[in-house]
């Protein structure tokens, strides 16, 4: 079954308590959250404080995405608030294998992640330690952009590499998901779709936001075999 992970980074942020515990009532799988330093990306958002004040509020894992400046000054700190899955980037990582062990050894669930145009054979080497491969489907900083279509060949491909190693490892895609691009993105072999502006500013609401992202994947699975 496809995860759907609704970023909070599109949630009122004076009500983030009940935006989180009403996108678990909807049904969501994780609630993403993402962590912006101003340096390695042109925004700045949250910290370890809020992800400790989310913990109390929802029972759901909290996946959280560090696009900040050596991310290793931080991992005790993002563990020890509760995150259950931390997910680094590739570029901010000279001895990645080092940083993806230490967050196994924090007790939280490594990931890595990569920007649109950085290669995927920047991930292979950590494919054997890794729960997630996170593929950004945008440039990371900001909510609200458009899905890069060249990324779902991306998806595609590393699905083939994770193929090849034997593990599970699950495929995240983030950025400008919607109905249209879920199917598109499953297909190739997603199996955690992010979405910020289409759950938390959907004009419908946040559970139809859920629902409608749930019915893409589930369709785009029907039609692949999957
Ligand atoms: C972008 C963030 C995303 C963002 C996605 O840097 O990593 O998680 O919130 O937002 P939407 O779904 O609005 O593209
Ligand atoms: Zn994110």
């Amino acid at each position: 079954m496809v995860k759907i992970a609704p970023s909070i980074l599109a949630a009122d942020f004076a009500e983030l308590g009940a935006a989180v515990r009403a996108a678990e009532a909807a049904g969501a799988d994780y609630i993403h959250v993402d962590v912006m330093d101003g340096h390695f990306v042109p925004n700045i958002t949250i910290g370890p404080p809020v992800v400790a004040a989310l913990r109390s509020t929802t029972k759901l894992p909290l996946d959280v995405h560090l696009m900040i400046e050596a991310p290793d000054r931080f991992l005790a700190d993002f563990a020890k608030s509760g995150a259950d899955i931390i997910t680094v980037h590739v570029e901010t990582c000279p001895h990645l294998h080092r940083t993806v062990q230490a967050i196994r050894a924090l007790g939280a669930r490594p990931g890595v992640t990569l920007n649109p145009a950085t290669s995927l054979e920047t991930v292979r080497e950590s494919l054997p330690y890794v729960d997630q491969v996170l593929v950004m489907t945008v440039n990371p900083g900001f909510g609200g952009q458009s899905y890069i279509p060249t990324m779902t060949d991306k998806v595609a491909r590393l699905a083939a590499m994770i193929a090849a190693t034997g593990r599970t490892v699950d495929i995240e895609v983030d950025g400008g998901i919607d109905p249209t691009t879920a199917p598109m993105v499953v297909r190739a072999g997603a199996t955690v779709l992010v979405a910020g502006t289409n759950v938390f500013r959907n004009a419908h609401g946040l559970a139809v936001g859920i629902s409608e992202l749930r019915a893409a994947a589930n369709s785009a699975l029907r039609t692949s075999g999957g």
